[in-house]
């Protein structure tokens, strides 16, 4: 067994971040632009094959680990569309152009069933990875779409019902890149100042296998935990700068953990976007509470430490992070775990390694947003309300679990009706756990929503001001999002992002109805 005195040293001769070269940049990306198209026929400006299949990569030192990897080549288009990381599990970097067309050619090279969700982005419902769209072994999906979404930082990962746990945890994933003409007018840093960032947490046997749960439903209460924090599948990773301004892009990939998100120096967090793009205007955090699935972009200049010096992004410790709460007391339970959620500890070192005299500017403004506004809503003065609560030994919403094609009257919404949706994480429900309370990540597919407030609120640590797909509602809140639901009928699922929780049943659809005609 790893032992947390060795977690929690940082070693100095640690990875170098695979990514430490950055993101090239994308070149003749309005050439591959979509090309006239009389018959309406899907022409591809960008069409790739991607698999998820076994492999074997070196994580920790001495044998390497087995996991699952998403791998993919660029079949036609541009081939910097597609990032091929190193010595990481995690999948291709795919990089897309706001307009473009896009053909993934799907293959299931493993031995469960499976499907690809594209988390954040707005496309059709068959498009979309639904666990009803799920493909046995050695079968092919084939996903056509145009990407509608503003720039961003999007991803991708399994969605099979009751499975999207241990398949995400073992290993598939990977970010899609979004960019579009206002992102290049803010001019942020570029090319090698761009960095992705995927944090994530396992846990290794000792011959380096991924262990995921040990089967006990209360562990599966919380959500898995993994004593050693990855980040783009490294441990101990240092990222090495230049004496400049950077783009940082954090994913929180884990399965359940929460990060608490702070510069080790005490520096205050620069937020320039959230997980729909670019905010308005940069905004200052002393932390950032990063729940599962969410993304963050921060703006960091390096300009103000010396070559040599070092620093760290680390997580502070938090309450509430834990199965607790109600009649059992907070903490009493699920309380086991080797590094609970809410310990504090470093995620990833930076290493400031040159001098580099030009910078940048941290942008006043960096994008548009439109606000949505209460009262446009169709259901304005009577909220939908979703009860975050455990029923039956499990998490529910409302009560209710997921059933694969089951969509109730509350659960029904019209094309392009914008609507307000509260989420209410106060406890309650049935049963002897009925007073049980846990952080939930509540997310919605296809569809990126605006966040109208927030109540209960315990953490300063909250980025509400961008687009969001993904809410981190921690005990005692609730949170009322508004929404609109576009121009692709048909089904989608909103479910917590804990993704124990998810595959336990905490995910639901909704039916979006309407024809495109009648619009
Ligand atoms: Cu990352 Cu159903 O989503
Ligand atoms: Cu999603
Ligand atoms: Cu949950």
């Amino acid at each position: 067994m790893i032992n947390r005195r060795q977690f929690l040293q940082i070693s100095g001769a640690g990875a170098a971040g695979l990514l430490a070269g950055g993101l090239p940049s994308l070149v003749n990306i309005e050439s591959a632009r979509a090309a006239s198209n009389p018959e309406g026929k899907f022409i591809p400006d960008l069409d790739i094959a991607l698999k998820a299949t076994p492999a074997e990569v070196p994580i920790l030192p001495g044998n390497p680990t087995g996991v699952w990897q998403y791998q993919g080549h660029v079949i036609k288009g541009n081939r910097a569309s597609l990032i091929q990381l190193e010595r990481t599990y995690l999948g291709p970097i795919i990089r897309t152009h706001t307009g473009q067309k896009v053909r993934i050619r799907f293959t299931n090279d493993i031995a469960d069933k499976t499907i690809v969700h594209w988390h954040g982005l707005h496309v059709p419902a068959d498009m979309d990875g639904h666990p009803r769209l799920v493909i046995p072994s050695s079968e092919t999906y084939v996903y056509e779409f145009e990407v509608r979404n503003r720039a961003g930082t999007y991803w991708y990962h399994p969605h099979p019902h009751g499975m999207t746990g241990p398949q995400v945890y073992g290993g598939l994933a990977g970010l899609f890149l979004v960019s579009d003409d206002e992102e290049k007018a803010a001019g942020l840093p570029a090319g090698e100042y761009d960095i992705p960032l995927v944090i994530q947490d396992r846990a290794f046997d000792n011959r380096n296998q991924l262990i995921y749960l040990s089967g006990h439903r209360m562990e599966q209460m919380t959500g898995f935990l993994g004593d050693w924090i990855l980040v783009n599948g490294h441990p101990d990773f240092i990222l090495p700068v230049a004496t400049r301004a950077y783009r940082l892009r954090l994913l929180n990939g884990s399965n359940s953990r929460i990060y608490k998100l702070a510069w080790q120096d005490g520096s205050p967090l620069t937020v320039i976007g959230t997980d729909g793009g670019l905010l308005e205007t940069p905004a200052q955090r002393g932390y950032v509470m990063l729940g599962p699935a969410e993304r963050i972009e921060l703006w960091v200049d390096f300009g103000r430490y010396p070559v040599g010096s070092e620093t760290a992004l680390v997580s502070l410790p938090f309450e509430g992070g834990m199965l607790g709460g109600g009649r059992m007391g907070r903490g009493m339970m699920g309380s086991g775990a080797a590094l609970p959620n809410g310990a504090g500890f470093p995620i990833f070192k930076v290493r400031v390694n040159r001098q580099e005299e030009a910078s940048l500017e941290l942008p006043k403004r960096l994008s548009t947003i439109k606000r949505y506004r209460a009262k446009d809503a169709v259901n304005a003065g009577h909220p939908k309300r979703f009860n975050l609560v455990m029923s039956h030994m499990s998490w529910t919403i409302n009560g209710r679990m997921f059933r694969m094609e089951q969509v109730d009257n509350d659960e029904k919404v019209h094309m392009n009706s914008l609507e307000i949706w509260e989420f209410i994480n106060e406890g309650g429900g049935m049963g002897m756990m009925g007073g049980m309370n846990m952080p939930h990540p509540m997310h919605l597919h296809g569809k990126q929503f605006q966040v109208l407030e927030r109540q209960g609120v315990l953490h300063d640590g909250y980025v509400d001001e961008g687009w969001k797909d993904t809410v981190l509602l921690m005990p005692g809140e609730r949170i009322r999002i508004l929404v609109r639901f576009g121009d692709y009928p048909g089904l989608f699922l909103y479910h917590c992002h804990n993704l124990e929780h998810e595959d336990m049943g905490m995910m639901r659809n909704y039916l979006i109805e309407g024809s495109a005609a009648s619009v």
